[in-house]
């Protein structure tokens, strides 16, 4: 695939070059949309009255925000940084590995600005500190890391952030055109689409070469790591909305109740399939789903029938 550089005009679009979002927090407007915050809406949650209501949107967007700084440094600078190294060990030319840099400073932004907002937010100052845990997806990369040869584990790296960077979830997709939202997170979040619909581009490269590029034994690898990488994505950290449903004021019987409501697996795997979707037509189009080991995965991972 030839390489279409989406960062020409990356002086004047990016969200770097621009003053911060205003993190303005109108009263009568909501942290999350409602719909996204497991829990509210419930009948067992609504009788614990507002102040619970408030606290678990609270708890939402802090995490959606430390999720975002989790990913972007661990993740997404690290692959970067592998990218402008050495370009050439998933087939990708000079242009792509000079300018996977300017990922490397959006990314930093957004890490910047995700920890600004949270801090801005009224009250969070004394919101007590949940017990610190890593997130899901990197624990899972530690696993999948140590199930494969060492030589593998940048392609590992490259092949994560490569999905993430092409999923668009529900969350990127909703929240700037949302009315019922204050305006520090729509502006937050519609400022990190702008950045990240340039890099969706670049990713869709990367996906290409990195396949096009690769030797049968690697094709075998990441055809069935490609499935699991995009649950590991898109799970849901149960454990985490069990500790805020606790917080709010639910039992541990009660918490489950309305974590088996939210979390149903149907409607999982099909908001799962709803996030993932242009990922998975992407997987399609390289040629990934036509590697016989891949179908199985995608099956097996609830992706695809
Ligand atoms: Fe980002
Ligand atoms: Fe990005």
């Amino acid at each position: 695939m030839q390489y279409q550089s989406p960062f020409e005009d990356w002086y004047t679009y990016s969200t770097v070059h621009k003053p911060l979002p205003d993190f303005t927090c109108e009263t009568g407007l909501v942290l999350f949309p409602p719909e996204l915050v497991p829990g509210i809406g419930h009948p067992l949650v609504d009788k614990l009255g507002d102040h619970a209501t408030r606290r678990l949107m609270m708890r939402k967007l802090e995490s959606y925000n430390a999720f975002t700084e989790k990913l972007e440094y661990k993740a997404v600078m690290a692959a970067s940084i592998k990218i402008a190294q050495n370009p050439r060990a998933f087939g990708l030319c000079e242009q792509a590995g000079r300018e996977a840099r300017l990922i490397v400073t959006d990314e930093s932004h957004h890490a910047y600005v995700a920890i600004e907002l949270i801090k801005r937010i009224p009250g969070f100052s004394e919101l007590p500190p949940l017990a610190p845990s890593q997130p899901p997806f990197l624990r899972g990369l530690e696993e999948l890391e140590k199930s494969l040869p060492a030589e593998f584990a940048d392609d590992l790296l490259i092949a994560f952030v490569a999905i993430s960077e092409t999923l668009i979830t529900s969350i990127l997709r909703g929240i700037p055109r949302d009315p019922r939202v204050v305006s520090a997170v729509r502006n937050t979040v519609r400022d990190h689409c702008i950045d990240e619909a340039r890099h969706h581009s670049y990713f869709v490269y990367v996906v290409h070469q990195h396949w096009a590029s690769s030797a049968p034994d690697r094709r075998e690898i990441l055809a069935s790591l490609y499935a699991k990488l995009i649950r590991l994505f898109l799970d849901p950290n149960i454990d985490l909305c069990r500790a805020w449903l606790l917080e709010a004021g639910l039992d541990l019987h009660d918490a489950e109740v309305v974590l088996r409501d939210y979390y149903s697996p149907e409607r999982v795997a099909a908001g799962i399939r709803a996030d993932s979707f242009p990922t998975l037509k992407l997987m399609e189009r390289v040629g990934v789903l036509d590697h016989p080991t891949a179908r199985p995965a995608f099956v097996e991972q609830k992706l695809i029938d």
